[in-house]
């Protein structure tokens, strides 16, 4: 048992009386949570304090940087939402300039918006092989620090939702050449770097910030996540505050008993349980080789020569020949074959595979989709078509009008959607998951981003910031 966990075992044992926070008094009377709330505590005394740790906590964040061979890390308990809100606004100021990867979540979204920064945008490019945004490119960070060399900081997702890798390398040369620290959204990929067997961490490979949802991907809680920092490009005190401001005051120590627990776990087991997922993953993969419709994306399927690498443990599958969505495949996964996977695009679907999966797990996926293609196979001779046009989320890079701080105060006004061509959008426009805008506040409505939009409502998606009670409406700023 690790440390953090003993003591507040020890401690909820000894017969303190709680005249403190929080009000269940660690007494809360149920059969499954109960044991929960009898460790549930806040920052009392002995047991360190999240935002200025110097005993427990400190020493299991040392534990985390000693993991993954970071120079500092700290915990987060909001998320790697709550470290890209931190890395951003630790980094750039009012109207200083940022480049960002285009695909990247809403909460990086979110800090330039509270930041009042300026988004310079990388579009990665659209691998239309399998419809996916691919790697972003060395070259292209260096193409717009050239063009932008007042930009304060480059920040990039890699792996994505669907498992692309950049060349962080690069990118991170790139970066430091114009004294810039590179920013890098981990979320998808706490695993990497634990292991030969998959893709090296960003931390290892100069990125100056990593954030890594350690509860994505690895035995760690919902909402638990990490913030690493290496080398002195990054002012850490000022990192340090902002993590402090984007997280709460009372930490659950429910969720910092299971980060310390979890560490301590991986530290462990990892080479065990690494070589399991791999083995499971090879004959996973193998055998999807014999599907007829399904192909599972791996970096062999791209015609042309893109730069980056494939998580392998983060699966998307693709087909061809049928006409299905992702969302159709989704649902009968779940109701058919009691699978729940983690998100549904038009084109493909995506399950994430992890160091817990069983060979049970993976041999229940891989028959359902065999038994998918056959059902699928019956209803297209039948006639019965699931629903579907082939979507291809193409677009022109949308014009910009304003900042997305500067829509604030702003009179919006809720329209038609297809009444809304060449109108400045409010909201964020966006699937979830993954979470990543298609349209962002300030952005023009072209008339082709439009037809996307409406081709992915039609498919039976549903995008928020659009309000769909019967007709498409959205918001958009008031001429
Ligand atoms: C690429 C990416 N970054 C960041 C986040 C936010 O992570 P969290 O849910 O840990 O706050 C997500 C969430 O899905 C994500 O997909």
């Amino acid at each position: 048992m690790a440390d953090l966990l003993k003591k507040l075992r020890k401690y909820s044992k000894k017969k303190i009386y709680p005249f403190h926070m929080p009000g269940h008094k660690r007494l809360f009377p149920h059969p499954y949570l109960g044991p929960l709330y009898a460790i549930d505590i806040t920052e009392i005394e002995g047991f360190d304090d999240l935002h200025d740790p110097k005993g427990i906590i400190l020493d299991s964040m040392r534990k985390a940087s000693k993991l993954y061979q970071a120079d500092e890390t700290f915990f987060l308990i909001n998320g790697s939402t709550a470290g890209i809100l931190s890395a951003i606004s630790g980094t750039v100021g009012q109207n200083d300039k940022i480049v960002i990867a285009r695909n990247s979540h809403k909460s990086a979204y979110n800090a330039i918006f509270l930041r009042k920064a300026d988004p310079v945008y990388i579009y990665p490019p659209y691998l239309k092989e399998v419809k996916i945004w691919g790697s972003v490119s060395a070259c292209e960070v260096e193409k717009m620090l050239d063009a932008n060399p007042e930009c304060k900081a480059v920040f990039i997702t890699s792996p994505t939702y669907e498992g692309i890798i950049s060349d962080i390398k690069s990118i991170a040369d790139v970066a430091h050449n114009y004294g810039l620290p590179l920013i890098v959204d981990e979320a998808h990929g706490a695993h990497l770097g634990l292991s030969k067997r998959f893709p090296e961490s960003a931390v290892h490979l100069g990125a100056d910030i990593v954030i890594q949802s350690i509860h994505k991907t690895l035995p760690f809680p919902t909402q638990t996540a990490l913030l690493h920092i290496n080398g002195n490009l990054v002012d850490r005190n000022k990192i340090k505050k902002y993590i402090s401001m984007f997280q709460t005051s009372s930490p659950s120590y429910v969720l910092l008993a299971g980060i310390d627990e979890g560490l301590n776990f991986i530290e462990k087991n990892k080479s065990r349980l690494f070589k399991k997922l791999e083995d499971n993953l090879d004959i996973f993969l193998n055998q999807c080789n014999q599907l007829k419709y399904f192909k599972i994306f791996q970096k062999s399927m791209m015609t042309r020569d893109y730069i980056f690498e494939k998580d392998n443990s983060r699966i998307v599958v693709t087909w061809n020949e049928i006409e299905v969505t992702g969302s159709y495949i989704m649902k009968l996964l779940s109701e058919n074959f009691g699978i729940q996977i983690e998100m549904a695009e038009v084109n493909y679907i995506i399950a994430i595979a992890g160091i817990m999966d069983t060979k049970e797990g993976f041999k229940r996926f891989y028959s359902a989709l065999e038994e998918i293609e056959k059902l699928i196979e019956q209803e297209e001779k039948n006639r019965k078509k699931s629903s579907i046009k082939k979507v291809e989320f193409v677009i022109n890079p949308p014009e910009i009008r304003f900042l997305p701080s500067e829509i604030e105060g702003k009179k919006i006004e809720n329209i038609l959607l297809e009444k809304a061509i060449d109108r400045v959008v409010a909201d964020y426009i966006y699937l979830y998951p993954p979470g990543l805008p298609l349209v962002i506040p300030g952005e023009i409505l072209s008339k082709e981003l439009i037809f996307h939009l409406v081709q992915y409502l039609e498919s039976g998606f549903f995008l928020k910031g659009i309000s769909q009670k019967g007709k498409y409406l959205v918001n958009v700023v008031k001429e």
